[in-house]
């Protein structure tokens, strides 16, 4: 049995589905964000500004890897960023993992994320910036997916069933 991995970028839907992924298959669901929170007791904006990005990344690789280690298996909703890392790339290409990226146009994402207040990437201009992450990620998230499932007019749990079809 292998772990579930949700990849995409931030803003589409990986906690969401991967929680309905995971009630559905009756698994634990590892969100890495939340880990890291819960971990270190401090939000993830917290730890950006007062120990920076490198140190954050350092505690996604550490979630990431802790979680596909479990021989468990889970849901894990990985944070946006972990494909940035070779290290966590070749993890999740790996791991006994499958790897199912959410993928969304760049509109979709941008209505999605313009409520939320604790992605401090997207602080200054979330389009442009979301354009260049999308442009610089695609690639890396193509990479590591197994599958690959678009949200684009789809609900949450419309999204959830898609993903439970790629693993059936
Ligand atoms: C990031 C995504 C965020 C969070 C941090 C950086 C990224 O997670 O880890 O703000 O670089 O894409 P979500 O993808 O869960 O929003």
């Amino acid at each position: 049995m292998t772990h579930l991995v949700l990849v995409g970028m931030m803003g589409v839907g990986k906690s969401t589905v991967g929680r309905m992924v995971a009630a559905e298959l009756d698994r634990p669901l590892y969100d890495s964000d939340e880990m890291i929170e819960n971990r270190t007791g401090r939000t993830v904006r917290e730890i950006w500004s007062t120990d920076g990005e490198p140190a954050f990344r350092a505690l996604e690789t550490q979630t990431l890897l802790e979680a596909l280690d479990d021989a468990e298996p889970s849901v894990i909703a990985a944070a946006g960023g972990v494909v940035l890392s070779e290290r966590n790339r070749d993890a999740l290409k790996d791991a006994d993992a499958h790897v199912v990226w959410l993928l969304a146009d760049v509109e979709v994402l941008l209505d999605r994320v313009r409520n939320g207040k604790h992605r401090p990437l997207l602080d200054d201009d979330p389009e442009a910036t979301l354009r260049r992450m999308y442009d610089d990620r695609a690639s890396l998230y193509q990479d590591v997916a197994d599958a690959i499932v678009s949200v684009d007019n789809r609900t949450p749990s419309e999204v959830a069933k898609a993903v439970l079809r790629c693993v059936a």
